[in-house]
């Protein structure tokens, strides 16, 4: 079934504000989507409402309770760390293997539409010697790259998007979220984006999104 691999520039640039939005819409339209979050950190078990595997379930309206966040997010670190650092501060070490074993078998779970959130931007450590660009290589399914309209975004994404092609991922589509702090042009930001780097589609979503945004972040990555 169609899986996309969820990253982006870097951390809080709205991957998880994406996959939601998608998911509601793909809900919408009458198909089954579906999500994973490989690994998270962050993850306080008495705030697990404001996660973002209880932000996930809540998009494809199921609750968050405790057998539904293992489900969705099997690996769960307390720090808001990268994955490395929360790892080891519990004396644990999160293996490529292990998280690209969890991706297979929620892809092969899937039977409509799969989105994979990772955590953090491409380049995020997974632990000692692999980051999550390793994950996405070893997932191989076509990457959905989030990005923001800040000023330094374009630099920020077209390097993220540089590490991507070097690795060997395929780019499905770019989106730019519009970012909060409002100097840059989120239109100016995707024209420039689209002068420089012409492998995939990339679409527009402003803050709050809006229901023409969300059909054609969707129609960017082909699912109609
Ligand atoms: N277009 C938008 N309009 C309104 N709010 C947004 C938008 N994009 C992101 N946000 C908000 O910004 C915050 C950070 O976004 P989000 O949690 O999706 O980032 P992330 O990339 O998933 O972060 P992480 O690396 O922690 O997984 C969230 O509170 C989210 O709801
Ligand atoms: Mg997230």
């Amino acid at each position: 079934m169609t899986a996309f691999f969820v990253t982006g520039s870097g951390t809080d640039i709205g991957k998880t504000y994406v996959c939601a939005g998608l998911l509601r819409l793909w809900r919408a339209r009458g198909l089954s989507p579906s999500a994973f979050k490989p690994a998270v950190s962050g993850f306080d078990d008495d705030a697990a409402a404001d996660s973002d595997p209880a932000a996930l379930l809540a998009a494809l309206g199921l609750p968050a309770d405790p057998a539904s966040i293992e489900a969705i997010a099997p690996f769960r670190l307390r720090a808001p760390l990268s994955l490395d650092q929360a790892a080891a501060m519990e004396g644990r070490c999160l293996t490529l293997d292990v998280l690209t074993q969890a991706c297979r078998a929620a892809r092969a779970k899937a039977y409509g539409p799969l989105l994979i959130e990772g955590a953090g931007g491409v380049m995020s450590p997974l632990n000692d010697s692999e980051t999550m660009l390793d994950l996405v290589r070893q997932v191989g399914a076509p990457v959905l790259f989030v990005t923001g309209s800040y000023l330094g975004a374009l630099s920020h994404a077209l390097t993220g998007l540089a590490s991507l092609a070097a690795g060997g991922a395929t780019v499905q589509a770019v989106v730019v979220n519009e970012s909060v702090e409002g100097s840059v042009g989120l239109e100016e930001t995707v024209a420039s984006l689209r002068r420089h780097y012409a492998a995939a589609p990339v679409a527009a979503l402003p803050r709050e999104g809006s229901e023409q945004a969300w059909r054609s972040v969707s129609a960017a990555l082909g699912v109609e």
